[in-house]
């Protein structure tokens, strides 16, 4: 597709096709399928995993994995990070230090990826699904508080759901596709309810929200490293926090509950082994030093996508809410509500026309295991599953 395509050729065309030119005049036409979103290991990757396997230190202790930590709590603004085997094992972590115990409730959106609800059933508690935004996709939080109204009383100081009567313990919410959710409304319902606030910030590495980075808000958050995240380490993620107490009983949970000794192997209670090898963590050492490249360069690639798609009737560019700076990890397009049966069109037309495109995750409260699950009205979340479609993202895209 010309660069050039004029806005009038755009408007007489229906909306698959639109977006299709839309997305291949930011894309280009490359040889291959454009991939959803791909790793970049053009720093010093090599060098610090050779320095692992040249000293031996590639397991779960190492000088990458402190240094990890330390930069990760550098770029975050987070007081304390500690490094987990996966983004997924940092939740189930979170969950924990929250307080959640077996048979709780914990609210979250049922507009999520699977990890957040899993996380959930490994604590031993039920996810209590509630609705969503447009503008962030984040939890909706006006909406969230009449729900905890319709359903809720503070009994001794815990929420209690009437119905159930299982304690809510806590409220995980999730900045979808590194857009920020509304962190103050979203705080202060928390606490108006006795809720203990988790960032799931997975997808929002470098995105902050009234020029705070994601993570700082939640008494704890979780990142993951997955190696289609902004920054990966293969696989690994992390426990943010900035409460001292919280983050020495992170680490004692995710390395066995291992009481410190010269020799002996003393374990005071049921822990994890969710530590991040020092092999993994060397990677993201590498990684992080290009972190504000990656979101440079991912930042244009959405202003690409925000001009090209300004111009196609029936479809927008999902764009970053207000006071906040989006790592714009996937960038998506969004039908309008009339277009919404053609989802599926345009999913089959982008990726014949090999660009790898994805719908949102299948909400939570559809899928099997999670069908019985207590909740909200969920209408917004179920609008928009019909009318997101993600469009690559990879920051080389926006060179
Ligand atoms: C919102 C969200 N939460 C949790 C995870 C889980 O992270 P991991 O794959 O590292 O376990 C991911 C991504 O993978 C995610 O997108």
């Amino acid at each position: 597709m010309s660069a050039n395509l004029s806005q009038a050729a755009f408007a007489k065309r229906g909306v698959v096709d639109g977006v299709v030119a839309a997305v291949r005049e930011v894309v280009g036409s490359p040889a291959g399928p454009v991939p959803l979103h791909e790793p970049e290991f053009a720093g010093r990757e090599w060098d610090y995993v050779k320095e692992c396997i040249d000293t031996g230190w590639v397991s779960s202790v190492g000088s990458f994995v402190d240094r990890f930590e330390r930069d990760l709590a550098a770029v975050t603004g987070c007081a304390h990070a500690v490094a987990t085997s996966n983004g997924t094992s940092a939740l189930h972590i979170c969950l924990l230090l929250a307080g959640v115990r077996p048979g709780d409730e914990v609210v979250m959106p049922t507009l999520t990826f699977i990890a957040t609800a899993n996380a959930v059933s490994y604590a031993g508690a039920v996810p209590h699904f509630v609705d969503s935004e447009p503008t962030s996709l984040g939890v909706d939080a006006a909406k969230l508080d009449a729900h905890l109204r319709d359903v809720a009383a503070i009994v001794n100081g815990v929420c209690i759901h009437r119905r159930t009567g299982a304690a809510m313990r806590a409220l995980v919410i999730m900045h979808v596709f590194g857009h920020p959710c509304d962190l103050d409304a979203l705080a202060e319902v928390a606490a108006r309810w006795h809720l203990v606030l988790i960032e799931d910030a997975a997808e929002s590495l470098g995105s902050t929200y009234h020029g705070r980075h994601t993570g700082n808000v939640g008494a704890v958050s979780a990142l993951s490293f997955n190696g289609n995240k902004v920054v990966t380490t293969g696989g690994g993620g992390a426990v943010l926090s900035n409460d001292a107490a919280l983050a020495k009983r992170a680490k004692h949970l995710t390395t066995t509950a291992r009481t410190p000794h010269r020799w002996s192997f003393l374990h005071d209670e049921v822990g994890y082994n969710y530590r991040l090898p020092n092999l993994n963590a060397a990677l993201g050492c590498a990684q992080l030093e290009r972190l504000a490249s990656f979101v440079e360069r991912k930042r244009r690639l959405a202003a690409r996508y925000r001009a090209a798609l300004a111009s196609v009737d029936g479809a927008s560019f999902h764009d970053e809410p207000p006071r906040t700076a989006s790592n714009y990890w996937l960038n998506a397009v969004v039908l309008d509500p009339a277009h919404a049966g053609e989802r599926d069109a345009l999913l089959a037309a982008l990726n014949d026309a090999g660009v790898m495109a994805r719908p949102l995750w299948t909400l939570m409260h559809r899928l099997p295991m999670y069908a019985a699950c207590p909740r909200d009205d969920l209408a917004v979340a179920e609008q928009m599953e019909a009318r997101v479609v993600n469009v690559p993202s990879s920051a080389r895209l926006g060179d």
